[in-house]
Formats: structure tokens, C-alpha cells, sequence
């Protein structure tokens, strides 16, 4: 029998779920059988998922503070116990820096003890979402070099090639403490300090999308509460640009973040890294240089 993959994802803004379906095309191209499942329906509408049914699973995610998003936790305290079921992590991120490489650590231990065999990770760099806004052209060029990386796990999984990257013990413990600071302080700060300009038009799109069920509506009013993920949907979704932040505005892209805009414009090329580009961008010559990255 052919292998029967289930690809589990949680994408605040976009670019998890683009990586996520670009597995799947490039699977089902290879005679996979592929099953797509939003982690937020398996946390927040207790989805059951059979995992049985599946030969292998993908777990995908976007680093958030080096580490993994407060939905994995849940996720992993639901998913049922197995035995030796294959797993492989992919993950997006603005970066491709070593300290990231602790941002499946917690999944993986988590899935250990319930049975799982995780035997692959892979960072897939995607652009920044918040806070440092890059060129449209880089954000295209990381979505064409995605293409082949994507292609490469593929591939690798299918062979069940070993591949997991980890960081020594000082990154991990300096990690765990930013995590920590961004998870538990940041992002619940963050979400108590959105408010909705009067330009908000009360549809609900917020409410109904928010993975953290965050936001609330009464009576007309929205209200915002300390269970923020800082995953930026609600913020780069809203039909009338009406959410804003007292005091941390500087953490939301001015313009938004739409990755399908950028990827469907023909009008950005992704040419942006070349091998005369200077400054801090440069390093990105080696992520798109070096295939085993
Ligand atoms: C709260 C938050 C924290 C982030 N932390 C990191 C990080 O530690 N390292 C990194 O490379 N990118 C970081 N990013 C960028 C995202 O990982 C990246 O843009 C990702 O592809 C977003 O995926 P999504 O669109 O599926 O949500 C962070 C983004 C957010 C919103």
C-alpha cells in the first residue's frame, strides 16, 4: 500500500499554510495520498483525527520567539498516544539563525512520550510577518526558493532520511527565557492593548478567526483578552484596517502582510539577493545557496 500523509498546520498569517499546500502538491505529484488538517480545528473545535489512517504526519507551525506557538502545547497534550507513528516538523520563519533550531524541541519531546517518532525538521524561511517589514522582492525570492526546499523534503521524508537540528545548551536556555518573555509578557500585553477604531464595521471577522479566541463581541463592542498568540490575523485580515495597538503599534507591519498578494503579483520578480547585495540581507546568499539549509 502507498503512503497516506496527514499534514497537521497552524499559519497565522499565511505562510505555513502556502508551505503546507506546496508539501501537499508536491507529494500528491509523488502518488501521495494527502490529508490537510487546521490544528485550530483540532484545538478550539475538538476535531477527532484518526491518525491511524496515516503512514506519516506533518507537523507545520511558524517560530514565534525561537520557539514553537502556545496552539502547540494544546495540540500536543490532545493528539492521542501512538505507536511509533513517523513524524516530520517543518516550520516557517523570517530567518534562517541557528537559535531557531530550538523551536521543535518541545514538540518533539512532547511527542516522544505519547509514542510519535519524529525523524525530520526543517525551517523554511518565509519573510517577517511583524515587526522588521522585508522587501516584497525578498519575500518572493524566500517563496520561489521554497519551491525547491520543499521539493527536498518531500523527497527526504519519503525516504525516511534523519534529520533533526538542535542547539546546544546556552542557546537553548537563552531560548526558553526569550520565549518565555515573548509568549507569557508580549503577546498577552499585545492582545490586551488592541483596540478597534470606529471605522469597525462589527462584522465579526476577527471574532470568528482569531485562533486564540481572543476577541469578543457584545453588544456591538469588541474587546480584546490576555489570551493573545500575537499571530497577527486579526490585524492584517480586518476588511476595514480598523485594529490598531496602544503602544506596541511598532510590532505591526505598516502596510500589512498579504503573502498571496506577493506571490500572485507578476510585478514582483524576487530578485532582491544577488551576489553583489550588501548588508544584513546578504546572509540570505548562503540560505539560498546551500540546499542542506
Ligand atoms: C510573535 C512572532 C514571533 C516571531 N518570532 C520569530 C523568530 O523567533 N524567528 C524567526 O525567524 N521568525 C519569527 N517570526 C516570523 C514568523 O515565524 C514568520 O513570518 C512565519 O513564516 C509566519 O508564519 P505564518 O504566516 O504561517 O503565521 C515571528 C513572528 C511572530 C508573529
Amino acid at each position: 500500500m502507498g503512503e497516506h500523509i496527514g499534514l497537521l498546520f497552524f499559519s497565522g498569517t499565511g505562510n505555513t499554510q502556502i508551505v503546507t499546500e506546496l508539501i501537499q502538491s508536491t507529494l500528491q505529484s509523488k502518488e501521495v495520498i494527502v490529508d490537510i488538517i487546521c490544528i485550530e480545528e483540532i484545538v478550539n473545535q475538538n476535531k477527532v483525527v484518526d491518525m491511524d489512517q496515516y503512514s506519516m504526519i506533518g507537523i507545520g507551525y511558524p517560530v514565534y520567539g525561537f520557539k514553537e506557538p502556545r496552539i502547540m502545547k494544546k495540540l500536543t497534550e490532545i493528539l492521542p498516544r501512538t505507536k511509533t507513528k513517523d513524524v516530520f516538523i517543518f516550520e516557517t520563519a523570517a530567518d534562517f539563525i541557528s537559535i531557531n533550531n530550538n523551536s521543535s524541541q518541545y514538540v518533539i519531546r512532547k511527542l516522544h512520550k505519547k509514542g510519535y517518532n519524529v525523524f525530520y525538521t526543517r525551517i523554511i524561511c518565509m519573510g517577517s510577518n511583524f515587526f522588521m517589514k522585508y522587501d516584497d522582492e525578498l519575500i518572493k525570492q524566500l517563496y520561489l526558493s521554497a519551491l525547491s526546499k520543499v521539493e527536498e523534503l518531500c523527497t527526504d521524508v519519503l525516504s525516511r532520511k534523519k534529520r533533526i537540528k538542535t542547539t546546544n545548551f546556552l542557546l537553548r536556555l537563552t531560548t526558553n527565557i526569550l520565549h518565555w518573555f515573548e509568549d507569557e509578557c508580549l503577546a498577552r500585553i499585545f492582545g490586551k492593548s488592541l483596540r478597534v477604531l470606529e471605522t469597525c464595521s462589527h462584522c465579526g471577522k476577527c471574532v470568528r478567526n482569531c485562533p486564540s479566541k481572543n476577541i469578543r463581541i457584545k453588544n456591538k463592542k469588541i474587546s480584546f483578552k490576555w489570551n493573545c498568540l500575537l499571530c497577527m490575523r486579526c490585524i492584517y485580515n480586518c476588511p476595514k484596517n480598523a485594529i490598531r495597538s496602544r503602544g506596541l503599534s511598532f510590532l505591526i507591519l505598516k502596510d500589512g502582510y498579504n503573502i498571496k498578494k506577493i506571490i500572485e503579483s507578476s510585478d514582483i520578480k524576487g530578485k532582491y539577493i544577488t551576489k553583489d547585495t550588501k548588508g544584513f540581507m546578504k546572509h540570505f546568499q548562503r540560505y539560498f545557496n546551500d540546499s542542506s539549509i
